[in-house]
């Protein structure tokens, strides 16, 4: 098994064994995968961004405040578009900050921010090791779910020492991120989904249109949680201001008879997720002109017809997906509308979200889902958005096992 077209973001902290990283990130290339580096300003006292960079063949970056590489990636950014952070070495300080939430330097930041696997290899001194706070911060990070890799027992570089803190091998730290992203973990490996996203821009005349406040996150998030269990997704996105998400073919359109054109276009597929606030209503005649404002005379009356319902095409297509899902936003009766939308739109799944003013949902960066089906409700805690498709496109998967 190999790493093939795996992005793996990899911290190095300052430790002696940073001089094994240089080794690392050749063994994480042979098979295959691409590594973008970041160093902390202790790194840098050990090896040089240079060596780094031209092993990596990636730009280093390295400092959270350089406005030319927050412009470029932004640290939010370097967090996700990658399918593993991998630290290595992990000194007892950086594990200390990732313990805490700490996010004063670009390495830190970056770790507190990522929604993706994190992979450590600790390094450090036997006595730090299995000192009480670093012990308190192991079983913290664990709890938060971070995988560890070594350390392993042996001579320390300091030499007349030995004891557990030595970094793992390159080898096995490139096994243990393969374990990691193996192909277990992509249970949808083989599928196609199309996703949809976004609201829809319904033209009045060339210059305005109607439009609702859908910010496209929730829709976006899952087209890449679908994509990093290994599915090949399609994203139709209606307009949003935030950037394609990694991994995922984006097809983008403005009106939802484009966006109905660009879906049904790309069946037969396996799983069908339509999360785009669709326009309900469109203009029926839209102006090919900019519609004038006549001094005295009252404003012409916007005549409008009804869209199609993607959802509903595609949930009784001839083609129909295995798996087709849609989602509810609803400001009364959540779930009795979610079960009547269940049937009527032939979907096999409904996710039902209250976007009553004041929510903070739609636009926002959390949701708080219940999960329809013919089986019954399944209700969910406050997530982030990341989570909450994280948590659906593993249903998916479980859904067509
Ligand atoms: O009927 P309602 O708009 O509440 O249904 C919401 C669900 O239907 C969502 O999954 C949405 O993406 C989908 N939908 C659609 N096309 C429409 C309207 C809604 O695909 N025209």
């Amino acid at each position: 098994m190999d790493l093939s077209g795996k992005r793996i973001l990899l911290i190095i902290s300052g430790g002696i064994a940073a001089y094994k990283s240089l080794d690392l990130i050749r063994r994480l290339r042979e098979r295959g995968a691409t590594v973008r580096p970041a160093m902390t300003a202790a790194a840098q006292e050990f090896i040089t961004p240079l060596a780094v960079g031209a092993l990596a063949s990636d730009h280093v970056y390295t400092d959270l405040f350089s406005r030319e590489d927050e412009q470029d990636v932004g640290h939010i950014r370097l967090a996700r578009d990658c399918d593993l952070v991998l630290v290595a070495p992990a000194t007892a300080d950086l594990m200390a900050k990732m313990a805490h939430g700490l996010a004063d330097d670009l390495a830190s930041a970056v770790l507190l921010a990522t929604d993706r696997p994190v992979l450590i290899a600790p390094a450090m001194n036997p006595k730090m090791w299995t000192a009480a706070a670093t012990q308190r911060n192991v079983k913290t990070l664990k709890a938060d779910g971070v995988h560890f890799v070594g350390p392993t027992s042996g001579e320390m570089a300091e030499g007349n020492e030995a004891g557990l803190g030595r970094m793992a091998e390159p080898l096995d730290i490139v096994a243990a991120a393969i374990a990691l992203l193996g192909e277990g973990e992509r249970p949808l490996a083989g599928r196609t989904a199309i996703v949809t996203s976004g609201p829809t821009h319904e033209p009045i005349d060339p210059v305005r249109y109607i439009a609702n406040r859908s910010s496209g996150r929730q829709g976006h998030a899952i087209a890449a949680a679908l994509a990093r269990l290994g599915a090949d997704v399609t994203l139709v996105s209606g307009p949003v201001t935030i950037p394609d998400p990694a991994g995922v073919t984006t097809v983008h359109v403005e009106r939802a008879e484009e966006m109905r054109d660009a879906v049904v276009s790309r069946l037969p597929a396996d799983i069908a997720v339509m999360v785009a606030a669709v326009a309900d209503w469109r203009v029926a005649s839209s102006s090919g002109q900019k519609i004038k404002k006549q001094a005295g005379e009252a404003p012409a009356p916007l005549q409008l017809a009804e869209n199609p319902d993607i959802l509903k095409t595609v949930g009784h297509h001839e083609e129909r997906p295995k798996l087709v899902v849609g989602f509810a936003a609803e400001t009364q009766d959540v779930e009795k509308n979610g079960r009547a939308k269940l049937t009527r739109k032939g979907a096999d799944l409904i996710v039902a979200n209250d976007v009553s003013p004041g929510t903070g949902i739609m636009g926002g960066d959390r949701n708080r889902v219940k999960i329809i089906s013919a089986a019954g409700i399944e209700e969910w805690p406050d997530l982030s958005k990341d989570e909450v498709a994280e948590r659906l496109a593993r249903l998916i998967a479980e859904r067509l096992k």
